[in-house]
């Protein structure tokens, strides 16, 4: 199947409720019956892919079937993670009188906006720098398109930030090794860890930036909101160098839902899914229809994994 499941990482994104969690399972699922060993991760706080397996997942990798394992990334968890992790790199760093004062600093920086989403980058950072061996193919599941969209530009912010530190620090250490006027360079644990995780972000980035690597894809209902919303989102995605490849048209009427209220709901999503092949000339189009129930079964889950696969192969 070309494109879609050529690549290795996947990043499923969308507007709230537009079916991203059923696809990202969907995909999964088909990657993994390919025999691909493939990794689901769900980084939206409201997890609920769980629901979907109709099983308990958390924060451990766990397997589901042949080939197929799932992880809910819980970001509180990944906070609570991240601030032991600050506080364990500055130990030894600073006087023990200074100990108690600093950690309740950070403590405070963890309540502060965007200490959750440097967490979950964090973590998701991890998964694919760990993990990306292990597995042929990585899912993830991720929440409402503002928040994936912040998500994943943070290495970029992130690594102008880290720049920033980077080179103040370098400033620091030139300026004392001089004032020791023996013009050794200094130890200096804070710059060598600022230094890793530039090094974690800049390999990161590269990953989300290699187009052979990692897809993007979008999830959206064929409506006039949707439709602008993604719009927004692909080319904002696009200012960061990240290209959404793939569109899943979700909960299209199939052809035997008939009545006359339908018809006229046929007619005027015939309009939306015009001005969606004109408005994403770039981008692969996949249909999937509304089912008759909501996706909550395995069978369901199944069938409408091969739709995808159907849509996806037609497309090949
Ligand atoms: N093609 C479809 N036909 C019928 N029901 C569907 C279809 N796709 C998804 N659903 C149902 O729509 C609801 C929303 O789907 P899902 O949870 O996958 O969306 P989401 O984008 O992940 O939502 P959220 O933004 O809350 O994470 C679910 O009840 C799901 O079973
Ligand atoms: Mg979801």
């Amino acid at each position: 199947m070309k494109e879609l499941l050529n690549k290795q990482i996947y990043f499923i994104g969308g507007k709230g409720g537009v079916g991203k969690s059923t696809s990202a399972a969907a995909i999964s699922m088909l990657c993994a019956k390919q025999g691909f060993k493939t990794l689901l991760v769900s980084t939206d706080p409201a997890h609920n892919v769980g629901d979907i397996f109709h099983t308990k997942i958390g924060g451990k990798q766990k397997k589901l079937t042949d080939n197929l394992y799932a992880m809910e990334i819980d970001p509180e968890q990944e906070t609570k993670k991240y601030i032991q992790s600050v506080k364990e790199n500055l130990k030894g760093m600073i006087k023990s009188s200074l100990v108690d004062e600093v950690h309740r600093q950070i403590d405070t920086a963890a309540t502060t906006p965007g200490a959750d989403e440097a967490a979950m980058f964090n973590a998701i950072s991890s998964i694919l720098l760990e993990e990306k061996d292990n597995f042929d193919k990585i899912v993830f599941d991720t929440a409402p398109t503002g928040h994936t969209i912040r998500l994943l530009t943070l290495p970029e912010l992130m690594g102008v930030w880290i720049d920033g530190m980077v080179k103040k620090r370098k400033k620091i250490n030139t300026n004392y090794s001089n004032l020791l006027n023996d013009g050794e360079p200094v130890e200096d644990p804070i710059y060598d860890t600022l230094q890793k995780r530039k090094e974690k972000f800049a390999a990161v980035r590269k990953l989300l930036l290699d187009q052979e690597t990692t897809g993007f894809m979008f999830v959206l209902i064929p409506e006039r909101l949707p439709i602008l919303e993604t719009e927004q989102a692909v080319k904002l995605l696009a200012k960061h160098d990240l290209y959404v490849d793939t569109l899943i048209i979700n909960k299209v009427l199939p052809n035997e839902a008939d009545g006359s209220f339908l018809q006229r709901r046929r007619e005027i999503e015939k309009e939306y899914l015009q001005v969606m092949e004109k408005t994403f000339k770039k981008q692969i189009l996949i249909h999937i229809p509304l089912f008759e129930e909501d996706i909550s079964s395995l069978q369901a889950l199944e069938d409408f994994s091969e739709h995808v696969g159907e849509a996806v192969l037609k497309k090949a």
